[in-house]
């Protein structure tokens, strides 16, 4: 919603933590943008969806703007805001592009911010609140839904370090907070969607990436190990009723202060399919000094990598490698690839955006995910992050990642090579 959506504020739309932080921490954002009118989505939807319908794009996912619908939060709905989400779906279902629904891609309402956010135990309530209307109003036709996007993205950058919204100074207790609520929403969410929505696929997704040793020491490899944890166990081990990994990070144990009794059964919630969104890989090296894990990441262009605009490193193996981790648990029934893409420097010549490396990419990952899914392991899907070009949150619009470039001056949409090559690539 947030990164492209625009209309920040219009038909009744309450500020959401980004509208917030965006306008009064501009400079938290590298660039000192905002999406106040992002890739105005909002007023271009019909256009776009009919693009995807163009690009044999079989399938698209966007989130619900809980601003959008639920202005303060709580308790008053926007119909407006309401309407404006049916109108996508509704599109969407007549060109062909089956509508998959995240609830939360990290804009909850500044009022509840305003509160502690998701620092606040009241925040597993408003969002049950806010998963209910979306089931509500939108079940009988989005049969996909996703609960969260992402939780360690906004929990860490957010809360903890204070990059993304809301801002603020470094925090562990704000992390290990916001990390037991979001936790525990994952279990709220999905139990409303399953119980509203009738034959609803009910699924959540994670950032994931392996994580390697540094000259394979095995100091390193025992931060690896550390780092694993954060970035890729914290929040699914939970989920799937196997607890918090307190053993192999015992740092983790602060977050037991905000575990009430009764906690760990509401916790668990057994989804039809586990989202995965990898990108890259990290590299760590022992170091005590850092809080936490006692590790640092090496710097992917120390390593002499092919380096991404993010600054990330190009590793197709990863793909598989992440896949197979998170395959081997046994609760997680089914994947889908919720996202993988990657920003590289575009060019316009002549009107036509010649992004090779980008359709090199695409199909060396793709590949993995064929791996995988040869190797036995249920792969239900692959979507590419992302259609357009769109807000990149604390980088601005400089990282370009979509398949389909934005002139923000404009709006005007340019298919770019690799939006050309997919768009064949779906045909078959
Ligand atoms: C997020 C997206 C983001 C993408 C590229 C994911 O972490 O879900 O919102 O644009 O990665 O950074």
């Amino acid at each position: 919603a947030y990164q492209i959506e625009g209309g920040w504020n219009e038909d009744g739309k309450g500020e959401s933590n980004w509208d917030h932080f965006t306008h009064y921490h501009k400079n938290k954002i590298k660039t000192h943008e905002n999406g106040d009118v992002a890739c105005d989505f909002y007023h271009r939807y019909e256009s776009d969806i009919e693009l995807m319908h163009k690009m044999h794009i079989p399938a698209s996912r966007f989130s619900i703007g809980w601003s959008r619908v639920l202005p303060q939060g709580i308790g008053q709905i926007n119909q407006k805001g309401i309407d404006f989400y049916n109108k996508v779906i509704d599109k969407s279902l007549k060109e062909g592009v089956t509508p998959w629904v995240t609830c939360y891609h990290w804009d909850i309402p500044q009022a509840l911010e305003a509160k502690g956010g998701w620092t606040n135990r009241d925040v597993i309530k408003w969002f049950e609140e806010f998963v209910e209307v979306c089931a509500l109003k939108f079940g009988d036709r989005v049969k996909n839904w996703m609960v969260f996007n992402e939780p360690m993205s906004f929990t860490l950058a957010g809360y903890m370090l204070g990059i993304h919204a809301p801002g603020g100074a470094i925090s562990f207790d704000k992390f290990y907070a916001s990390t037991h609520h979001v936790v525990m929403s994952h279990g709220a969410g999905g139990r409303i969607i399953r119980e509203h929505v009738k034959n609803a696929n009910v699924g959540t997704t994670f950032s994931c990436i392996p994580i390697d040793g540094w000259k394979d020491k095995p100091a390193n490899l025992e931060a690896a190990k550390r780092v694993d944890v954060m970035a890729n166990r914290l929040f699914i081990e939970p989920v799937l009723g196997m607890g918090y990994p307190l053993h192999d990070l015992p740092a983790l144990k602060h977050i037991e202060k905000y575990i009430h009794a009764g906690d760990e059964e509401k916790m668990k919630f057994d989804f039809d399919f586990i989202g995965l969104q990898n990108y890259t890989r990290w590299v760590v090296k022992n170091l005590g000094l850092v809080p936490m894990v006692h590790a640092i990441n090496i710097k992917p262009s120390k390593m002499g990598h092919d380096l991404t605009e993010m600054g990330w490193e190009v590793y197709p193996e990863g793909m598989y490698r992440i896949i197979k981790q998170f395959a081997a648990y046994p609760g997680v029934k089914k994947i889908y690839l919720t996202e993988n893409g990657v920003a590289f420097k575009d060019e316009l010549v002549n009107g036509e955006i010649n992004d090779v490396k980008r359709i090199q990419y695409l199909k060396d990952y793709l590949q993995q995910v064929l791996k995988a899914k040869r190797g036995g392991i249920n792969i239900g899907g692959y979507f590419i992050w992302s259609f357009l070009d769109n807000f990149e949150w604390a980088e601005g619009y400089r990282p370009k990642l979509g398949i389909v470039a934005v002139d923000y001056k404009t709006q005007q949409r340019t298919i770019k090579a690799s939006g050309k090559w997919f768009s064949d690539f779906l045909k078959g």
